[in-house]
């Protein structure tokens, strides 16, 4: 009641004041304003008694319990055909997957949400799905998510090589990443898709690559610098992931946008920016109601995420437009025939994907570009840097191992004025590549991809997974299968023996994923992880260091967005007498 006898009264306060502020502001302009403005006043007067009509019917007391009700009871309605929807689907799916063995659940309708964990027993987890299970399970997060996990050969084959017309990637691991990929490679599907990998597929070129072994030897170099004089002052044990993720950024940087960040020697804003970010989309991954963006952009994660990326897309947009503008001066003075053709121009990432064009002539938009350009950053940084420390640990773990890859490094260098791995040197470094394919085995920086299909895909055993449904694809898994690798988890890097590739099935090695939506970056990878591994064994005795903190050795797995360890991977070092093969430069 009091509520609706305040009303009139501020009504009329503001009628009163936009009577007298009228008429001020017209009287002031002419004598016979006053006149004039009787007109308009009329209307006003009428208009604010309608408004007051509608306002007291709507503010009256039974009339807003009345309308509460309404919009309670549309709101239940809404809930409750939400919940049958989310039922009958979860009970379609659960008919539909039991072709798929399925791990002990918790209950019929909380699944195994929960059950996946982020920690080295969650890997101990699937270690022992994978001894029950031998080649996938179905799995439900709730009756949300419906799951299948596949980790064989067989299984993972027909999931990896589907065309990818059908494929799609899910939200429940590329949805957070949306924000700061925008729709771009890894993301995007369909015809979109195809689009940009064939625009982009240049960039990957042998002929590209070839120039950026410069830059992952003097990214390396400027890494080995930090690490003798840290020996130097006699701090010998280091942890790998501070030092290797900064040196990968570093040299991506310098690929993909012709950018010296110095942000080994000292801090960059868009290097913290980026590391923010990483971190963030895991702890929204690991936090089911931070899923909704309209929480999430509420919280604290957020906004740090939010200003995270306004650093990062800032960086990025001013490179390309840096280059834009480099790019069309160039173009003034030569042909763009010969621009782009020309082989010994040393062109970055950036360049190409900004003369790329498909058929009809049609490059990528600045948007696009941009989305590349971040998602290059993303996709490459992380998993090259994970990589690195786990071959350099398994070495380390291994001496026997880690003598014979530095005996085949030396002897490569013999004769050479400076310690420089070339292009053509990659290929004579095969034990040190045996191992290297050893670790991404062992140690895979990707855990898993899922996918989904917008039509139903036949699996050995009759088995079908059904379309919507996620198939999370355990690269792990699969690499850590007992009956497809014998002691899958010993480090022998003898299985990846040219001889022994017959006995292998097609898709029992899988770090880059495989089929068309395959990692487009993988022969970068590759020739980085030689450069910087040759580079590191030529100069460092690795071995299992002890870390500072917890006084503690040995190492628990820590897979994140790639994989991690917890408390950091500590390696002790020795620096190895090889000056006289140094380039004073260096
Ligand atoms: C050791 C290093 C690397 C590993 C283990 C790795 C692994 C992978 C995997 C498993 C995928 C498939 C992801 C999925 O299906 O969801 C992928 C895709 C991708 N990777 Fe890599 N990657 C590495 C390095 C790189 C580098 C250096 C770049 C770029 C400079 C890169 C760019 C990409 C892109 C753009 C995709 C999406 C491809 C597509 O969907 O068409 N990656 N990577």
């Amino acid at each position: 009641m009091m509520m609706t006898a305040a009303v009139p009264v501020v009504v009329a306060a503001i009628m009163g004041r936009a009577l007298w502020f009228q008429h001020i502001s017209t009287s002031t302009n002419s004598p016979t304003a006053s006149v004039k403005a009787a007109a308009p006043l009329n209307t006003l007067h009428s208009r604010m008694s309608l408004l007051w009509g509608v306002l007291s019917q709507v503010l009256s007391w039974a009339n807003l319990c009345q309308l509460l009700q309404m919009v309670g009871a549309g709101l239940v309605a809404v809930a409750v055909v939400w919940m049958v929807r989310l039922l009958l689907r979860h009970t379609w799916y659960t008919y539909k997957l039991s072709c798929f063995s399925k791990p002990h659940a918790d209950s019929w309708l909380i699944g195994h949400l929960g059950q996946m964990q982020s920690t080295e027993e969650g890997l101990l987890q699937v270690d022992n799905l994978v001894q029950t299970h031998k080649h996938s399970c179905s799995w439900f997060l709730g009756p949300f998510y419906h799951l299948v996990r596949v980790f064989h050969p067989d299984f993972v084959k027909p999931l990896l090589m589907a065309p990818a017309s059908i494929t799609v990637k899910d939200d429940l691991i590329y949805a957070h990443l949306r924000p700061w990929l925008g729709q771009s490679l890894l993301i995007s599907n369909g015809e979109e898709w195809s689009r940009r990998r064939r625009l982009l597929n240049p960039a990957f070129h042998f002929d590209v690559l070839k120039n950026y072994v410069t830059m992952f030897n003097t990214s390396a170099n400027i890494m080995h610098d930090k690490w003798r004089h840290l020996v130097a002052e006699g701090l010998t044990t280091i942890e790998m992931f501070d030092h290797v993720s900064l040196m990968t950024l570093d040299s991506l940087l310098k690929c993909a946008f012709s950018y010296n960040s110095n942000c080994q020697e000292s801090t960059s804003d868009y290097v913290s920016a980026i590391v923010e970010l990483s971190d963030l989309v895991i702890d929204r991954r690991h936090n089911i109601l931070h899923h909704w963006d309209w929480i999430y952009w509420k919280t604290q994660q957020g906004r740090r995420f939010k200003k995270a990326l306004s650093i990062v897309h800032r960086f990025t947009r001013e490179v390309i437009q840096k280059h834009r503008a480099v790019i069309s001066q160039q173009m003034k003075t030569e042909t763009q025939s010969d621009f782009t053709t020309t082989p010994q121009k040393k062109k970055d990432f950036a360049d190409i994907i900004l003369l790329s064009k498909d058929e009809d002539g049609k490059g990528l938009t600045d948007e696009e570009i941009l989305a590349e350009a971040n998602t290059f950053m993303f996709a490459g940084h992380d998993t090259t840097a994970s990589a690195i420390c786990w071959i350099l640990y398994n070495l380390a773990c291994h001496a026997h191992y880690q003598e014979k890859c530095r005996e085949e490094v030396v002897d490569l260098m013999q004769g050479r004025d400076e310690h420089k791995i070339e292009w053509e040197d990659l290929c004579n470094l095969p034990f040190t590549t045996m191992c290297i394919r050893e670790s991404l085995r062992l140690h895979s920086p990707v855990q898993a991809v899922t996918r989904k299909y917008t039509q139903d895909v036949a699996l050995p055993g009759g088995r079908t997974v059904p379309q919507g449904a996620i198939c999370l694809v355990s690269l792990y898994g699969t690499h850590h299968n007992p009956a497809v690798w014998t002691n899958p988890h010993e480090f022998n890097p003898m299985r990846f023996d040219p001889t022994n590739k017959e006995a292998r099935a097609s898709h029992a090695f899988i770090p880059f994923s495989s089929g068309p939506r395959n990692c487009i970056g993988q022969k970068f990878a590759l020739a980085e992880l030689r450069v910087v591994v040759a580079l590191t064994l030529l100069r460092f005795r690795l071995t299992p260091g002890v870390n500072p903190g917890t006084c503690q050795g040995g190492v628990r797995r820590l897979p994140l967005l790639v994989l991690r360890a917890e408390g950091g991977l500590w390696l002790q070092l020795e620096t190895l007498n090889t000056t006289s093969l140094e380039d004073p430069q260096d």
